[in-house]
């Protein structure tokens, strides 16, 4: 089977459901993730959902159950997170940060895109800067290069100039800048719903497949 590869990043941004909702919505659609994960998004999900992100050395496997598992937090389950009921059809590959001959590192491996997910301002400011010191950078700098879908979704309040021109630049370079920054005509009743429109709308810029949210103007 000739799946579609995404690779999904996560940083130290707020915003760790974001993340773990994402890889879910994902892997229901059959993709095959190529996974990294920053030190600083592994705090922040500590922080967050009191949450313990597999180790360093941790196999495919392994994530996988945890982005299965990782939303039945006590916390998790306070926000309305439920087990995540749909098939999962994908796949996973996990990558350590500091990997620079993973395939992800260069132009030559095939992918359908990239996205981080939450996006810290350090991450991307060194996307902007086309720095490429670590993997998430590179493998952001690869996509820009060979021209294919990077979506950021950084989340932070208030922006200051640096932050908003390295937006701008980015977007000139041909990133899609998608703040987590939820709307509210959807009448969310818990987190998990503000959770969901910002990951449903993520998938869209992907190209993946979803039924996270009811879309404006659908039955009516
Ligand atoms: C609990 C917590 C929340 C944070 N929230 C944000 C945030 O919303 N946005 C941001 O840009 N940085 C945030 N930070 C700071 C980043 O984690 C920090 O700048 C880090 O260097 C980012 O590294 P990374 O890009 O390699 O993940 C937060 C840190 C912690 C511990």
């Amino acid at each position: 089977m000739n799946q579609r590869k995404i690779v999904l990043a996560i940083t130290g941004a707020s915003g760790s459901a974001y993340a773990i909702r994402l890889a879910q919505a994902l892997l229901s659609a059959g993709t095959h993730i190529h996974l990294i994960v920053s030190n600083a998004a592994r705090q922040v999900a500590a922080q967050e959902l009191e949450l313990n992100m597999p180790a360093d050395d941790a196999s495919a496997d392994e994530w996988m159950d945890f982005t299965q598992t990782a939303l039945l937090t006590e916390t998790a389950a306070a926000w309305g997170f439920r087990e995540w009921s749909a098939d999962v059809n994908g796949t996973c590959a996990v990558h350590d940060i500091g990997d620079y001959s993973a395939g992800i590192a260069s132009g030559s491996f095939l992918t359908g895109g990239m996205v981080v997910c939450p996006c810290s301002m350090g991450t991307l400011s060194a996307i902007a800067c086309g720095s490429s010191s670590n993997l998430v950078q590179r493998s952001a700098d690869v996509h820009l290069k060979e021209r294919r879908p990077l979506v950021l979704v950084p989340r932070e309040t208030p922006l200051s100039l640096v932050a908003l021109e390295n937006m701008t630049r980015l977007t000139r370079a041909g990133a899609t800048i998608l703040p987590a920054m939820p709307g509210f005509y959807h009448r969310p009743a818990c987190v998990a719903d503000v959770v969901d429109f910002v990951v449903a709308r993520i998938c869209d810029h992907l190209q993946v497949e979803h039924s996270l949210t009811r879309r404006w103007g659908e039955n009516t």
